[in-house]
């Protein structure tokens, strides 16, 4: 990558370093992280500033507050977690720009660790405010960008501070960067992306800009509906995108005449209600009851996309092939998983429920690469510049 780590830094002792991270985790009501792989993943760069004596300010965002104050989104569990892998105390801020925070800024030793509360309970936050972002920057002398997950996001603590301080990036992310370059510049071949989830529109951009660069791409989760009933199919009550019929139709022309194999599940799991007990027909593509909802795809498909995936030599999957949250129509999605930790080449996990589902399935570490970001492995795959990434000083 060619922008400057945070490793390459000389003068950590006793600096203090604003460090963005992406501690977006799912914690359900009770307090409890269900999900702690973005705060692991964290701990590399954390540990580096703390172990060369840096005064470590950590920013991040968790979840969609609505740039207002609201209890249901504090960091405190992220916190409490902290505290728990790094075995040290923690310093958590609640009132940012507050005299209380001077104070505690001015009294932070070297090695310390302070958080400050999520940052999206300013709106300035997400309108990108230059005022707001040099507020942030004034409270360190360096900028340390660890964040992938939310490096497609134009935000204050993400985009606008890098113009008010030197602008790093920390450990997780170069190491994300580089996986994700790899698959789009020099890709082992053959090179598949299995695509799976709900909207035909949140894979679109990254199809077409992949297109070119693929051998295979396999289609599951809902999206293939939309696919399926574009070549003329019956798919009963399934969830289809109808207004992206006829781009799906473009693409199926488009990989057909670049030669890219483009796969349709041939057969499904087709439930008569959307729910976890619900009973289901096996049935082929040809034959897809008018009254039933596709919820994963069937064993052929299962089988053709294991062999598929087996043979690559790159792989990057993102989304679901099916309802995997139901034990039931979760085959897919796990047989998908399988496949790829069980093939020792370049396979890549986009972040979001795709990774949620290589961990809940107990395969994390059979893999070559399970990313933190979803959408930030989306928005680099369909070819962006990512604000949080372009905006880094250059190496020397
Ligand atoms: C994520 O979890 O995808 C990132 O943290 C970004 O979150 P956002 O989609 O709410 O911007």
């Amino acid at each position: 990558m060619n922008k400057a780590s945070i490793t390459d830094y000389k003068y950590l002792e006793g600096t203090r370093v604003l460090l963005r991270e992406d501690f977006n985790v799912p914690i359900n009501k009770n307090g409890i992280i269900s999900d702690d792989k973005k705060i692991l993943e964290a701990l590399p760069t954390i540990k580096f500033l703390i172990e060369k004596g840096a005064k470590v300010i950590i920013v991040s965002h968790l979840g969609r507050p609505k740039g207002k104050v609201d209890p249901e989104f504090t960091l405190e569990p992220v916190v409490e977690k902290l505290k728990e892998v790094l075995d040290m105390p923690i310093l958590f801020e609640k009132e940012l720009f507050s005299e209380h925070m001077q104070k505690m800024l001015r009294t932070m030793k070297n090695g310390d660790v302070m958080v400050l509360e999520n940052i999206r309970f300013f709106k300035e936050e997400e309108e990108n405010d230059e005022a707001f972002a040099k507020k942030l920057a004034d409270l360190a002398d360096i900028y340390c960008n660890d964040a992938f997950g939310t490096a497609h996001r134009a935000h204050a603590s993400i985009a606008a501070i890098t113009k008010y301080i030197p602008s790093y990036c920390g450990l997780l992310m170069a190491k994300e960067v580089e996986v994700f370059s790899n698959l789009l510049e020099n890709p082992p071949r053959p090179f598949v992306v299995a695509l799976g989830g709900a909207k035909v529109s949140d894979k679109i951009k990254l199809i077409s800009n992949l297109i070119d660069k693929v051998d295979c791409l396999l289609i599951g989760g809902a999206m293939a509906y939309t696919f399926l009933k574009a070549q003329g199919y019956n798919v009963g009550a399934s969830k289809v995108d109808e207004s992206k019929i006829e781009y799906a139709k473009l693409l199926l022309e488009k990989a057909e005449n670049k030669n890219v194999k483009m796969c349709l599940p041939i057969d499904h799991l087709a439930a008569k209600e959307f729910s976890f007990l619900a009973d289901y027909d096996v049935c082929s593509s040809e034959h897809f009851p008018e009254d039933g909802i596709g919820m994963d795809i069937g064993p052929k498909t299962i089988k053709l996309y294991s062999k598929i995936i087996s043979q690559a030599k790159t792989c990057y999957w993102n989304g679901p092939m099916g309802v995997y949250e139901y034990k039931r129509f979760s085959k897919g999605t796990r047989a998908v998983a399988k496949a790829m930790a069980g093939n020792p080449n370049q396979m890549v996990v986009g972040g979001g429920d795709s990774a949620a589902a290589v961990r809940s399935f107990g395969l994390e570490n059979q893999f070559y690469f399970v990313s933190t970001g979803g959408g930030a492995s989306l928005a680099m795959l369909e070819g962006e510049e990512l604000p949080g990434i372009v905006n880094l000083k250059d190496k020397e």
